[in-house]
């Protein structure tokens, strides 16, 4: 039997391999060090289940007060949901009930999804042989409205929902969620927001951030948008794991519910059992704490620096793939994996566009102005400039 001391010396050998926030050098994560205030509800709510709910009524009133809270940012008075795993679960709840919904006219389901779509889409593809359609970009690489409308009227009575993006992984862009709104009304079709990093942005950012003749809007006050995934674990600012997804009304449970006949609830909703209430308890806090307020500062100091990187970026005459519309920024490159290989030997971890030959930087709160000019300086040697 090991001492606990020698327990604790061995796993700190192995989390000092881990790379650091603090350092700036994780330029590729939509996480971030969560909120310091994360730590004292770690302990407190350690052994939290909200897979039986009926054990923890205190932890599920915070989690309906979590959503309620959340629902608010996003114009609903009204909203059901849960804190999850991630972006990832909440895309194939959302998902789930698509394919519900769709069942009901007894025939394949389609759903539009544009060229932006995280992975997690293909997870839930696969795992529920659901059909999709892929919506190219248009030139400012969102949904390319006139072809959705165009292939909505060609199809139609046979689409059963589109997924919209909130600021996608890549580039941090907004589809129109306004105009595909206004097309899913009159069509009678879903919409599935994906604003698992949008989502604690795009309601805090202030607007001189916002680009002209741009649409911010993505939430409850747009027709047909039933459910969006919003991630407290991004820019929420709380400790992995904690994804959200939020549903227009209560009226959505009853497609997700499965018989759960050995808990204290009679049904369970959420893809996963046993669940952490901690995500619940840390987004509470910090919602709390921060406030709205708090949030618009965090993320006008991500976009400050945002500018800050993409004025570094033309005194050494690199170019980004659009201005940037969240905190993320896109760098053209040639060859963005030769470069983010070589960035890597150096120390700095980026990931690379797959829509465009791009490196791409997401400017979390981690990443500081001191970060950004050493980065640009070792991207400048690696590309000889
Ligand atoms: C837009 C979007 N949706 C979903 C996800 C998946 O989130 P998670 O990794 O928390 O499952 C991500 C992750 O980066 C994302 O950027």
């Amino acid at each position: 039997m090991k001492k606990e001391r020698e327990i604790l010396e061995e796993l700190k050998k192995y989390r000092g391999m881990d790379l650091k926030y603090e350092d700036g050098r994780i330029l590729g994560s939509m996480c971030t060090k969560p909120h310091p205030i994360s730590r004292k509800i770690l302990e407190m709510f350690l052994d939290t289940n909200l897979g039986d709910p009926g054990l923890f009524p205190g932890t599920k009133m915070l989690e309906e007060e979590v959503i309620r809270m959340i629902g608010e940012m996003l114009h609903n008075r009204n909203p059901f949901g849960y804190i999850i795993s991630g972006g990832t679960e909440a895309n194939i709840t959302a998902m789930r009930v698509v394919k519900k919904i769709g069942k009901g006219r007894k025939r394949d389901i389609y759903i539009l999804i544009p060229e932006t779509a995280h992975f997690s889409f293909e997870k839930a593809r696969e795992m529920m042989d659901l059909n999709y359609r892929t919506i190219p970009l248009d030139k400012r690489y969102i949904m390319d409205v006139k072809y959705l409308k165009d292939y909505i009227e060609d199809n139609r009575g046979k689409i059963d929902g589109i997924v919209a993006i909130a600021g996608s992984t890549e580039l941090g862009t907004v589809d129109n969620i306004l105009e595909i709104s206004k097309i899913a009304r009159e069509h009678n079709i879903y919409i599935h927001v994906d604003g698992a990093f949008g989502g604690f942005v795009i309601p805090f950012l202030e607007e001189k951030y916002k680009l002209e003749g741009y649409n911010y809007n993505f939430d409850f006050s747009l027709d047909n948008v039933f459910s969006i995934t919003v991630d407290p674990h991004k820019m929420g600012l709380a400790p992995i794991p904690a994804g959200g997804i939020v549903f227009r009304d209560i009226s959505f449970k009853r497609y997700l519910d499965v018989e759960a006949p050995y808990l204290t609830e009679t049904s369970q909703a959420t893809l996963l059992g046993t669940r952490t209430g901690i995500g619940v308890a840390a987004t509470w806090a910090i919602m709390k704490h921060l406030g709205a307020e708090g949030y618009r500062e965090i993320v006008s100091q991500c976009m400050e620096n945002t500018y800050y990187l993409v004025k570094r970026m033309k005194e050494y005459s690199f170019e980004s793939v659009i201005d940037p519309v969240l905190n993320i920024v896109a760098i053209k490159d040639d060859n963005p994996l030769d470069t983010s290989l070589k960035l890597r030997e150096r120390g700095w971890y980026l990931s690379t566009c797959r829509c465009v030959e791009a490196l791409r930087v997401v400017v979390m709160p981690h990443v500081k102005r001191e970060h950004i000019d050493r980065f640009i300086e070792t991207l400048a040697q690696c590309k000889k400039r």
